[in-house]
């Protein structure tokens, strides 16, 4: 969990004898000049190398040389990056995280890259990408495992990461801001590994009232406070379980009063999903500890906003209830208020989410106008048979907020895509006894939860839903992350506003 890799920026030729080097070479393979140094230094090994094993410079491909002589490092690694040219944004951030992947302390403790194309200048931003992909890499959820057990005694984690690139101050600058990505993401992703029998909704509270350490300001609503409010619908998913109910408001106000009104991010919270009533089957519901996602992706954007200070003013809600099955718990059936006043009738309690969001919809609209809203949430199953896990899915009232999340997504490489809203869709969630029903049938499963939500969005407000079933927890491995949480959102909702709502 934490971070034991410090991270520093050199030039390329700044002193470096120890540990590992790691060098590249474009497709062919056409060395980088480092790699050709390192090649002359150590009489032609990496080319011998690079021959006997088929390196062609591919990108993902590398070569390793243990003991290489004439030179006083351990090791030489010799990394393919293809065709930089043809790189989509988000390449130069996986190629950091691939590299860190190849790396341990075994040799040494420290690990020199040297970071270069064959042909033509590296940006400093794409250096900084690629460090932040080292960085977000370099996270473990181990907490749980004893500190005596065999793998532990055996770890020798990489002390000190030094990428040598062009132009180190510049780079320096540019992966500032990132250092604050980096926690912000892990602190989402912490939130979603953690099992639900240690991460209730008042222990999440508490970690989101510790970002007041921050700069955030933090408020806790207790349910007494949510009765007197009317979040009917929240409170009722909440009701069968023994940990109580809370929502968090988080405020980070970077942009001060001339900046006006937030913009505002909303999560789902439900920290153990059972179904509740209308309970799950036993395969695989471990994974409902997951079900919080997207509110730990608002508190990791929120940290992340302050630790780097930005210029915006924005407010993160979040609510947390456990859905749980019990003599207390709501029935299928039930008709209960929500703070809009709109009635809803549950057919299903496990579809709690978007009862939940309602409420913290309609009561971030009430008390912050907001410029924007945003909700992230583990809403339907349905959104992985639609998408898989390679995008979230995309709903939104607003074309332009649209077209802004869905290109925040290419950038970040946390990729979106949108999926339809209308009246026809809107009808499905009619119901005969109440304003509303909790589920639209089988077919078109997420959009009509969607639909649901936009129910309790203000005309006039633009407002997104983000469906992160499927790329907020088990998500499968990539070059930045081998944690069963991704920390999904928190990137991409920070480009958003770096790029649209700081001043
Ligand atoms: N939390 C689930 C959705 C989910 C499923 C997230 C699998 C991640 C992995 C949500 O509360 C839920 O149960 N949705 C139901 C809705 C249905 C009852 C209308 C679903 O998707 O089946
Ligand atoms: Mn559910
Ligand atoms: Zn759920």
């Amino acid at each position: 969990m934490t971070d034991q890799t410090t991270l520093s920026f050199a030039s390329p030729s700044a002193a470096a004898a120890d540990g590992v080097a790691v060098v590249f070479a474009e497709d062919g393979p056409k060395f980088t000049s480092a790699a050709q140094d390192l090649d002359k230094k150590t009489k032609g090994m990496l080319s011998e190398a690079a021959r006997i094993s088929a390196f062609k410079g591919k990108k993902g491909s590398s070569v390793d040389v243990l003991a290489p002589r004439g030179v006083k490092f351990a090791r030489i690694v010799l990394v393919g990056l293809g065709k930089p040219a043809d790189y989509a944004n988000d390449a130069w951030l996986n190629l950091g995280g691939a590299v860190r992947g190849k790396l341990s302390g075994r040799e040494g403790g420290a690990a020199h890259v040297y970071l270069e194309k064959a042909k033509g200048e590296l940006s400093a931003e794409d250096a900084a990408s690629f460090a932040l992909g080292a960085q977000l890499r370099n996270y473990k959820f181990d907490k749980y495992k004893s500190k005596n057990s065999e793998t532990e005694k055996n770890a020798t984690p990489l002390k000190k990461l030094v990428v040598h690139c062009a132009d180190p101050g510049a780079a320096r600058r540019a992966f500032a801001p990132e250092r604050a990505i980096v926690d912000g993401v892990n602190l989402a992703r912490d939130l979603v590994n953690e099992p639900a029998n240690v991460l209730t909704p008042a222990a999440f509270a508490a970690r989101a009232k510790a970002l007041a350490k921050a700069g955030v300001q933090v408020t806790i609503l207790s349910e007494a406070q949510m009765k007197r409010l009317g979040m009917g619908a929240l409170l009722a998913v909440g009701q069968g379980s023994e940990n109580t109910s809370h929502v968090a408001v988080m405020q980070w106000k970077g942009a001060g009063v001339r900046g006006g009104d937030p913009i505002a991010i909303v999560g789902k919270g439900v920290t153990f999903d059972t179904g509740g009533i209308s309970l799950k089957p036993a395969a695989g519901m471990e994974d409902m500890k997951g079900d919080m996602a997207g509110a730990a992706c608002v508190a990791g954007l929120m940290l992340a906003l302050a630790e780097r200070k930005a210029k915006v003013n924005a407010v993160g809600i979040i609510g947390l209830v456990e859905n749980m099955p019990s003599g207390t718990a709501q029935r299928p059936g039930d008709v209960v208020e929500a703070m809009s006043g709109t009635t809803i009738e549950v057919l299903n309690t496990d579809a709690e989410g978007r009862m939940v969001l309602a409420d913290c919809l309609w009561y971030a609209q009430e008390k912050f106008k907001p410029v924007a809203v945003i909700n992230l949430a583990t809403l339907t199953g349905a959104i992985m048979v639609a998408l898989g896990k390679e995008h979230a899915g995309l709903f939104s009232n607003d074309d332009e907020l649209s077209a802004r999340l869905t290109a925040a997504g290419l950038e970040t490489g946390e990729k979106l895509w949108r999926l339809p809203l209308g009246p026809k869709y809107d009808k499905l969630i009619d119901s005969k006894v109440a304003d509303i029903k909790n589920t639209g049938g089988r077919w078109g499963g997420s959009i009509s939860a969607a639909q649901f939500l936009q129910r309790f969005i203000k005309p006039g407000t633009p407002w997104a839903h983000l469906d992160i079933a499927g790329t907020g927890m088990a998500s499968g491995d990539t070059d930045i992350n081998r944690s069963w949480g991704s920390g999904f959102g928190v990137r991409l909702l920070d480009r958003l506003i770096r790029d649209h709502y700081e001043r």
